[in-house]
């Protein structure tokens, strides 16, 4: 195709991300279009309800209440999927990738669910899928993993990827509030989903977890087939012992391999991180990524995870390698082909990793009867499953007759901690569920 063609773009979906994509392109046009060589064209706008009040207005003629219809139209080169959900948007999705046109896509919870199929489709009919968006919305990690670090493999990466709970963390540490409390002023500020269980149990972060992985390993892994909690039971005590021990609290999504033993681990939790680490610093709603290669060592990202404008850019920057696709032929590769790559460079599909060499320090709170021998009950517990304490730390409980007790182990795994786990809720003295984290000292 020659350059100075017009490009014609679908927006299926104008909420959000689709609104801000429609403003930055309007305001950067000219420059994009100069760098690109090409015009960009928004022809289409697919919404649910046309006559909803919108900050953006868009021309009667441009808006459709039929997005399969922008997904098959002729005239459209570029279709950007930005409706969420893992039903019309698959469709939408696969409708385009069959016509050959290039998909641009935010949709985390479709990838996680979907991934495979929409690679295959995207390979069967010589169409592509571009994704930057989905993961830590601003931040080009996508590209990154992709492109810049081509060279590495990949035996860590770990990030905080979602920017509700980072919120949350970051200002019950500042402010010693709970969580509940913090809660409700992020979902009265718009920071939270609908549902905020997929933020705050862990769900979010898993499906972008999911993608990196897939992305740097070349497997699809599931959430179901993850270890995934959420920040719900943190309390101002958990982040202010934290403290005391020189860590921050953050949501983790962590992703390991061993490429000895061809074993890779995939998990999303709750973790105590060294002050002194960089993401330990990352606060409020940003979301922050350490990569480590073999190659490169590790390289740091950090930016806004979320939101208008953020994701927009990840969506234009997605747009634009879409429009060179288009115009020069060239394409870099999707995903899926450097996930295979590497998977058959380093003998074969990856396995997953088994519980016991998933290994960590702990911090384990337990709110117990005040009484003598308990902390010799407990320790016996720990023994019987080979986990050796490192620290013991009481604190004030919040109801009368309990301690809370704040243990830091050596090195276990979680085989022996979930053993541990479930000996110690049968503990009499035990009165409440123990809280479990993990300590985070990467050796990145
Ligand atoms: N918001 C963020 O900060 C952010 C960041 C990164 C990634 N993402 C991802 O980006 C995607 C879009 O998120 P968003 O925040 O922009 O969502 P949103 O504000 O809820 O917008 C969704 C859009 O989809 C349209 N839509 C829903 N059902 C439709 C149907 N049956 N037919 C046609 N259009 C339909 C809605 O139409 P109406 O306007 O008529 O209701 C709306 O315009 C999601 O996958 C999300 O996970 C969002």
């Amino acid at each position: 195709m020659k350059a100075g063609r017009t490009i014609r773009i679908g927006l299926c979906g104008f909420g959000t991300v689709g609104q801000g994509v429609w403003k930055h392109l309007t305001a950067s046009r000219r420059r994009l279009e100069a760098r690109l060589g090409t015009r960009l064209e928004v022809a289409r706008v697919a919404v649910r309800d046309r006559r909803k009040s919108r900050t953006i207005k868009v021309p009667a003629a441009v808006l459709t209440d039929d997005a399969l219809a922008v997904a098959r139209d002729p005239r459209i080169d570029i279709v950007c999927e930005l409706i969420g959900g893992t039903g019309l948007a698959r469709q939408v999705t696969l409708a385009a990738l069959a016509a050959g046109k290039v998909v641009v896509s935010a949709n985390k919870a479709l990838l996680c669910a979907h991934g495979a199929e929409i690679f295959a489709a995207a390979r069967r009919s010589g169409g592509h899928f571009y994704f930057e968006a989905s993961v830590a919305g601003g931040v080009p990690i996508i590209k990154a993993l992709r492109e810049g670090l081509v060279a590495n493999r990949f035996p860590l990466i770990y990030g905080i990827l979602n920017g509700t709970c980072n919120y949350i963390l970051t200002r019950m540490a500042a402010e010693s509030a709970s969580y509940q409390e913090i809660l409700k002023d992020a979902k009265a500020l718009g920071y939270s989903e609908t549902d905020e269980s997929l933020d705050v149990e862990g769900w979010d972060t898993a499906h972008k977890a999911s993608i990196l992985a897939f992305l740097a390993h070349g497997a699809w892994v599931t959430p179901n087939r993850m270890i995934v909690e959420g920040i719900e039971q943190i309390t101002p005590v958990d982040i202010k012992t934290a403290e005391s021990l020189g860590y921050g609290i953050k949501l983790l999504a962590v992703i390991t391999r061993d490429f000895a033993k061809n074993e890779l681990s995939v998990r999303v939790h709750p973790a105590l991180l060294p002050r002194d680490r960089v993401l330990a610093n990352v606060n409020g709603v940003f979301n922050g990524i350490a990569v480590s290669g073999d190659v490169v060592g590790t390289t740091t990202y950090i930016g806004r995870g979320a939101g208008q404008d953020a994701t927009a850019s990840a969506v234009l920057s997605d747009i634009a390698d879409a429009a060179t696709l288009l115009t020069t032929g060239r394409a870099v590769a999707l995903g899926d082909e450097l996930g295979q790559a590497y998977a058959s460079a380093n003998g074969g599909p990856v396995k997953l990793a088994p519980l016991e060499r998933i290994r960590s320090r702990y911090y384990l709170r337990l709110t117990v009867s005040d009484e003598p021998g308990v902390l010799a009950r407990i320790a016996q517990v720990t023994a019987r499953h080979a986990v050796s304490i490192a620290s013991v730390i009481q604190t004030a409980a919040a109801r009368a007759g309990t301690a809370s007790l704040i243990l830091t182990t050596h090195e276990s795994n979680e085989k022996a901690m979930r053993a541990t786990l479930a000996d110690l809720a049968r503990l009499r003295s035990v009165r409440e569920k123990p809280l479990l984290l993990r300590i985070a000292e990467f050796t990145d």
